[in-house]
Order: structure tokens, then sequence, then C-alpha cells
């Protein structure tokens, strides 16, 4: 048993929805969440850069003595969580995108993968694909712009739907009955997405998965909190408070939120 704070990071506010699935599946945990949003987007950085600011914010949640790091970030995962598993001793949690049930459950065999650049040039994503997806053609589409919209805070522009449309019709037009969504901010482009695309079009994030797996992995080293009260979750962000306040949306009292310059 350990009770110290599951630590979790993102380029910014898009590893919330990572944190949502996590929280409820273990509602006794405490969390410390950092938002590098002066940072974001990863997406279109270096693999250095990335790298060099995963290290920066893994090194910070290992100073306020995290157990376990969830990087609640694809780009992230892609790109440094090799290094970070052999430099580090606390375990990590990656988010890689659900090619697997995509492929496997995909009816036209067809299957659309909207990411960053960072993630689809990524050698992880390329080996998961391979191996994951024999027998598949797997469409990658990068979401340029994507994020530094939903950084801004406005989920429902026209201009948000114009450049989601451009980048789902292609794919759409070429037979994709599944759509992946490889970067953890575009779970909350799932009510736009779902407007535009017909019923036919599973889309699938990674979310849930990674909530069990950090369980999992919690339990496997004797790392799960003993405490039988609700959990803490502290959310740092080095960007505008007001924006993360409003997409995590709560007034709960075992929330707490606050500018860090990290
Ligand atoms: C980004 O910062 O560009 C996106 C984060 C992600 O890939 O999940």
């Amino acid at each position: 048993m350990d009770d110290r704070h599951i630590g979790i990071f993102d380029s910014g506010i898009g590893g919330t929805s990572i944190w949502g699935e996590i929280q409820e599946l273990l509602p006794n945990e405490s969390c410390i969440y950092l938002a590098d949003s002066k940072n974001a987007p990863y997406g279109e950085k270096s693999e250095e850069r990335i790298l060099e600011l995963s290290i920066k914010n893994t090194e910070y949640l290992l100073s306020q003595g995290c157990k376990l790091i969830v990087v609640a970030c694809n780009t992230a995962t892609t790109n440094a969580i090799d290094y970070l598993r052999n430099n580090y001793s606390v375990p990590f949690i990656g988010i890689e995108p659900a090619i697997k049930p995509a492929a496997i459950n995909s009816k036209s065999k067809i299957v659309g993968v909207l990411a960053t650049k960072g993630t689809l040039s990524s050698s992880l994503f390329h080996s998961t694909s391979k191996n994951h997806a024999a027998g598949i053609t797997v469409l990658e589409q990068r979401g340029t712009g994507l994020v530094e919209m939903i950084e801004n805070g406005n989920l429902e522009s026209d201009q948000l739907y114009q450049l989601l449309e451009q980048y789902i019709m292609p794919m759409l037009d070429k037979g994709m009955d599944y759509l992946v969504l490889g970067c953890t901010h575009y779970p909350y482009l799932i009510p736009m997405l779902k407007k535009m695309l017909p019923e036919h079009v599973t889309i699938i994030d990674s979310g849930q998965a990674v909530a069990r797996q950090t369980k999992m992995v919690l339990d496997k080293y004797d790392l799960l909190t003993s405490k039988v009260e609700l959990g803490k979750h502290q959310f740092y962000t080095n960007g505008d408070v007001n924006v993360l306040a409003t997409i995590l949306n709560t007034t709960k009292s075992n929330i707490n939120i606050s500018f860090k310059d990290f």
C-alpha cells in the first residue's frame, strides 16, 4: 500500500481526459497533474525538445514524491517513454493510439488515425501500427492546429469545425469505419466529430485502457492507496488557469487548480 500521489503530465489540458478516467476507476487515489500549456503543442517540436520537456515534467513530479507517472500525452509517450523508463525508478504509464482494437473490429479494414506530427513520425507509432494492423489500411492524418485551438478553450468555434472536417472527410471518403484519436487533447472533439461522422464510424481513444493499465501496475507493485475517502487532486498549469478550470468544469472541494511556472 502507498498513499503518495499519482503524477500525470501533458503538453497542456488534453491529459485531463486521461485523469478523468483514472479518478473514475481509482476514486481513492490522489493525483498531481501538470499542464505544460506554455510549451504546447509538443507535436510540432523536435524529438530532443520533447524529451527535454518530458524530463522537466518528470523531475518536477518526482520532487513532489509521486509514486507512478502517467505520461498523458501521445507525443511525449512515443518520443520519450523509453528514456524515462530507463532513467527513473518509478513505473511509467504511456499512451499509445488504440490501433489494435480498431484493427480487430474494423469491417472495412480501413482505419483512420488522427494524431500529431510528433506521434505519427515516431518509431513507436510505426512499430505499433506494423504489429497490430497487418492486413489493415491505416490512414494517417496530422491534426495540425487542433491542439492550439483546444488549448485556447473554445471547443465550439466554426473555425475548429472546419479544420477538423478538412482532416476527417478525406479518410471517410476512403472508407474508414474506425477513427483512432491519437492525441489526448482530441477526446474533447468527440461532440463535434459525432456531428460530422455517420453512425457506422466508431471513434476510439485510449483513456479507459490507460486507467485500467494504471490500476494493474499499481496493484502489481503494491502501490495502491490504503485510503478509503475520495482522493485529492492538485492541478498545476503554466498557462491560463481559467481554461483548465473551464475544461475540468468542477467546483468539487477535493480539486485544486493553481498557476505554477514549472
Ligand atoms: C501536442 O502537444 O502536440 C499533443 C499532445 C498529444 O500528442 O497527446
